[in-house]
């Protein structure tokens, strides 16, 4: 421990082989894609070579999402996300927003605490966000390639597209369509992901699985942010459910009483 930091283990060695994986398989995917898209004109390997390609990957992307979902949520990561915390995090991204126009600083509240070795705090809010918006895109994608794929077994989702696209002609040709324009806001999206996680210094954590985090008072850390407040003490610098008790948000009073808080 140094300056108020501690080297914790922040993202275990499964969970980042998985995150790696997602992005090589999407990488793939998008390739490939760019390749089978008449709309959009790329052509660097043969349609069949692509298409096969695109189907492979396409499978093998579906069962790795889908075990990585498993894992985020069998190994508790899933707490620091969950659907309760969309409020709040959408709060939060107002309150960055204002900073950034006011040209301020705006506090981080990821928190450890050393004395019972656990986050007390471990992702800015907006990383909800940014995490439901995948959540949301992963989705279509895995849906509409099903549908493009297995229309039979599908037809659901081809209807549903071509509720959303009737002057197509063919509900197949809008489910194409709504894959397509889904593979482009991914694109934007990573883009967004990386240049986000770069400036949050959180990059490095994703391949070593360590961070430099900053540590909470162990006096304060005794406070569960998770339990019912009322026995008078202050709270740590990041409990969400106790947000909802008429208490300010916790990043205004990290700014205002902890000189020692990071900024981000
Ligand atoms: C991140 C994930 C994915 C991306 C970025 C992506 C991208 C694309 C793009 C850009 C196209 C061309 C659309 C057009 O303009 O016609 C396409 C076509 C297609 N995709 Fe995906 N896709 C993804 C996932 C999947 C999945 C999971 C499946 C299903 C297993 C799938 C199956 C297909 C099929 C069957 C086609 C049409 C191929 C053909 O023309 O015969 N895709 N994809």
């Amino acid at each position: 421990m140094k300056n108020n930091t501690a080297t914790v283990k922040r993202h275990s060695f499964l969970y980042r082989c998985l995150h790696w994986l997602i992005v090589t398989e999407m990488l793939l995917l998008l390739l490939s894609g760019l390749n089978l898209s008449e709309y959009l004109d790329f052509d660097f390997i043969s349609r069949g070579a692509s298409r096969n390609l695109h189907i492979v990957a396409g499978l093998a992307w579906i069962s790795t999402t889908t075990f990585f979902l498993y894992y985020f949520i069998m190994s508790g990561e899933y707490k620091w996300f969950g659907l309760s915390k969309i409020g709040h995090a959408f709060d939060f991204f107002v309150h960055e927003a204002k900073n950034c126009i006011e040209g301020n600083k705006v506090k981080s509240p990821v928190a450890y605490g050393i004395k019972k070795k656990q986050y007390v705090e471990k992702v800015v809010p907006t990383a909800i966000l940014a995490w439901w918006g995948w959540f949301g895109l992963w989705t279509v994608m895995a849906f509409t390639g099903l549908a493009i794929l297995f229309p039979g077994n599908f037809n659901t989702i081809n209807s549903l597209c071509h509720g959303i696209l009737p002057s197509f002609g063919k509900a197949a040709a809008a489910t194409r369509l709504i894959h397509m324009s889904a593979s482009m806001a991914i694109v934007i999206y990573m883009f967004i992901h990386a240049y986000a996680t770069w400036t949050f210094g959180l990059t490095g954590s994703m391949i070593s699985g360590t961070r430099e985090e900053p540590v909470v008072d162990p006096d304060r850390e005794e406070f569960n942010p998770f339990a019912r407040q009322g026995n008078g003490m202050r709270r740590t610098p990041a409990p969400f459910p106790k947000w909802d008790q008429g208490t300010p948000p916790p990043w205004k009073e990290a700014e205002e009483d902890d000189p020692s808080h990071p900024s981000v």
